[in-house]
């Protein structure tokens, strides 16, 4: 590599940098070698300096406000925006700036499904550009990281979704199952945003803990499905609850696969051990179960398992920081993917 080479940073922006996972960004940003933050929007806090709304930033960020979302100015500023906006707003700028030559990577779920129809029916809108979805990589490093280098638009997996395709998708490309998997899912509040809401005021949320979105109706069970069922070379259907834990992040999902026999669950679990054994940031636990505390502020996912022979059960635990390598942390590993660097940068 040359000193050029080595002395050349990407600059990149922020499009929703007051969020949690923008937050998560800028942290990591902030601390890696290869990468110049140039842009971070945010419309209600447009001119405030990054340094005063996040005081623990380094003072070499003093100069840098929050901006509105301009195109012009985002394209002259930035080569890599990363989307960290609600649902609904990357699908009509993200393509914008991915046709004008900025690489993009979008953790809203916005291109994360298949067609116009799927949008419509999980998450309420017409999508503008059907057409992306079949040509954005939707990127999960530990299992299909060889398609991200070079690559310009990735759509980065939803936070319940990495805690469930991580764990599942070795188990079922080794045995066969036909079943609907149940899967029994915890969120910290950040999962929901920095949206008000009267349900995530302290006083609703302390000493509470409570189910959502149940039976068939999370937007993330298209996404784990289509994902699940590509990359097992079966058709997986899935019976996914999740809830909302009195915590500021974390998820910890069960998962359990019924109707397996020893040795069938034997050879999921051979599988899931052999698949991240060179991993940096999956772990899979030979014995105990994963903790939540274990992964927060961390980039990694841990996965317990354990065999039930009286009911012929396998369950799984996975715990992830929902803001890292369900979001941000994850968005960095991509990055760092698709433009040929260490995978870890910014991340250990
Ligand atoms: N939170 C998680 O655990 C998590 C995990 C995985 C994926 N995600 C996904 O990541 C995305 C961001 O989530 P978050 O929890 O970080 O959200 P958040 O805390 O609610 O922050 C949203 C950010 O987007 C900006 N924004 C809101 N509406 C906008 C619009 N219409 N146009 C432009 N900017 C807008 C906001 O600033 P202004 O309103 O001031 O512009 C803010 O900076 C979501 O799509 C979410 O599904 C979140």
């Amino acid at each position: 590599m040359s000193k050029e080479d080595i002395m050349f940073k990407t600059r990149v922006g922020i499009i929703g940098a007051t969020g949690y996972s923008g937050m998560e960004l800028l942290k990591i940003l902030s601390r890696h070698s290869r990468v110049e933050l140039t842009l971070v929007s945010s419309r209600a806090e447009k001119n405030t300096k990054i340094t005063d709304y996040f005081p623990f930033l380094d003072k070499k960020y003093d100069t840098l406000l929050f901006s509105d979302i301009i195109l012009e100015e985002i394209k002259e500023k930035c080569d890599l925006v990363f989307f960290a906006t609600p649902s609904g707003t990357a699908k009509d700028l993200a393509p914008k700036l991915y046709h004008l030559g900025l690489k993009i990577i979008d953790i809203s779920g916005d291109f994360r499904l298949s067609s116009i129809e799927d949008y419509q029916k999980w998450y309420q809108y017409d999508h503008p550009y059907p057409d992306l979805l079949n040509e954005v990589l939707y990127s999960l490093p530990e299992i299909n990281r060889d398609m991200a280098e070079g690559e310009s638009f990735i759509s980065n997996p939803g936070c319940y979704p990495t805690s469930i395709l991580l764990p599942l998708t070795p188990i079922l490309k080794n045995i066969s199952y036909s079943q609907p998997l149940i899967i029994d899912a915890k969120s910290g509040v950040t999962g929901a945003g920095k949206k008000v809401n009267p349900l995530y005021l302290f006083s609703e949320m302390n000493e509470n803990f409570l189910a959502y979105k149940i039976a068939g109706t999370h937007q993330h069970i298209p996404e784990i499905e289509k994902y699940l069922s590509k990359w097992s070379g079966q058709n997986a259907l899935i019976n996914f609850n999740p809830h909302l834990l009195p915590l500021d992040r974390g998820i910890l999902s069960t998962i359990y696969l019924p109707g397996l026999s020893e040795k069938e669950a034997s050879i999921g679990t051979q599988s899931l051990i052999q698949a991240y054994k060179n991993e940096k940031f999956v772990k899979v636990l030979e014995k105990g179960l994963p903790k939540i505390k274990d992964v927060v502020h961390t980039n990694q996912c841990h996965i317990g398992f354990q065999y039930d022979k009286r009911t012929g059960c396998l369950i799984l635990v996975s715990v992830i920081d929902n803001l890292l390598k369900g979001a941000s942390g994850q968005a960095v590993q991509n990055m760092n993917l698709m433009l040929g660097i260490d995978e870890g940068e910014g991340l250990c």
